[in-house]
């Protein structure tokens, strides 16, 4: 068979979260729950749902290729113009398309340790030189990754908060690091759970955008706003930046649905604060049962809890499969001795405690 270019060899395929059906259909096991993909245990927005039934009767239309109406609403609700808005196919296809657009086989790409796998996939595809900092205290360590920059380096991606440690980089971090980087640098701030970050000092990326910075705001309907199976997400940029990535992305990259139902969903900012509230109060949850447990974590600014269990992550999330409750493995992220889960309803996350009491206890037995 032909073979792909050389730098394709090395990508491994995305592990995602296993789906229900699969472990329905392996284990013979009904009442499953998945904490494995970081997706709103809440659901779409009602009215969502709604502008989904709706728009149902148009699909035999294509969508609209620009966005228009998806576009002016996120330019209204973020407080700059439209001019400023790439929309993706999920946040991955802005990601990808930048790469795609700014990245050659000769430079260098920079990014953490342990952070989003996406980020890896992208430079291998363009062929690019990966630079991988190590991380401080689980965090991107930006002082050594504005460090690493050399004049071959042309993408540095910055996952703020960081699937999947849930910790964050601050404003006062990000600011020295954006003072050390070079105007022919693009800086790609991921922010993906940007909706469910608490702490005060998380940074405000948007005015290196209006500073007309290379500077890339990635962000995405996939988290808080429940509509991960839609595929919508979005890139904040400066215009210039925009017009290039068009010029590249495919021409109906935003499904007709997505874009009813992510501006539907952009309404309910019920349904956002809903969301927020109880990502927070299962956080509080599962932060006093692992307490409990004795089982270290990593504070968390997202809507999923990175695990240390103590022993083979992998056998512990096979272990919890088995009982009916999906949750990632990581060690292909550094981590063999965690797991990350997904903060899910109060049912859930009480019922992914029992379970992991029990398989906590088994496996150590059996080591
Ligand atoms: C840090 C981060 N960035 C981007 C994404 C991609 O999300 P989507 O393509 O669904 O917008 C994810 C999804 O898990 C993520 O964790």
């Amino acid at each position: 068979m032909l073979k792909p270019k050389p730098s394709i060899d090395t990508i491994q395929p995305y592990q995602g979260g296993k789906p229900i059906e699969e472990v329905q259909r392996e284990f013979g096991i009904t009442d499953i729950i998945k904490l494995a993909s970081n997706e709103n245990p809440l659901g779409p927005s009602p009215l969502a749902v709604e502008a989904i039934a709706e728009s149902a009767t148009q699909v035999h239309l294509y969508p609209d290729g620009n966005a228009y109406y998806l576009k002016r609403d996120l330019a209204q609700h973020i407080g700059i113009s439209e001019e400023h808005l790439i929309l993706g196919n999920g946040s991955n296809d802005v990601l990808q398309l930048i790469a795609e657009a700014y990245v050659a086989p000769e430079d260098e790409v920079i990014y953490a340790v342990g952070a989003f796998v996406v980020y890896s996939v992208v430079t291998k595809l363009c062929s690019a030189t990966a630079v991988v900092v190590p991380v401080q205290n689980d965090t991107h360590d930006l002082a050594a990754m504005a460090a690493a920059i050399t004049d071959k380096t042309k993408v540095i991606f910055v996952a703020n908060p960081n699937n999947p440690t849930g910790t964050m980089v601050t404003a006062d971090e990000t600011a020295a690091f954006m003072e050390q980087v070079p105007n022919d640098v693009l800086v790609v701030f991921d922010e993906a759970y940007y909706e469910y970050v608490s702490r005060s000092d998380y940074p405000q990326t948007l005015p290196y955008v209006l500073e007309g910075r290379n500077f890339v705001i990635t962000r995405t309907f996939s988290k808080i706003y429940g509509l991960a199976g839609l595929r919508v997400g979005y890139g904040i940029a400066p215009p210039a930046l925009v017009e290039t990535l068009n010029r590249i992305r495919q021409p109906f990259n935003c499904s007709l649905i997505g874009q009813a139902a992510a501006r539907a969903a952009l309404k309910d900012t019920d349904h956002v604060v809903k969301s927020q509230e109880h990502n927070n109060i299962g956080k509080a949850f599962l932060y006093n049962a692992f307490d409990d447990l004795g089982l270290r974590y990593l504070e968390t600014e997202g809507n999923f809890i990175m695990l240390h269990v103590g022993q083979s992550g992998a056998e512990v999330a096979d272990a919890l499969l088995r009982k009916g409750i999906i949750v990632r493995p990581i060690a292909g992220y550094g981590y063999p001795d965690a797991v990350r889960v997904t903060i899910g309803t109060q049912q859930e996350n009480e019922r992914l405690i029992t379970a992991l009491r029990v398989v906590s206890g088994q496996l150590s037995a059996i080591s």
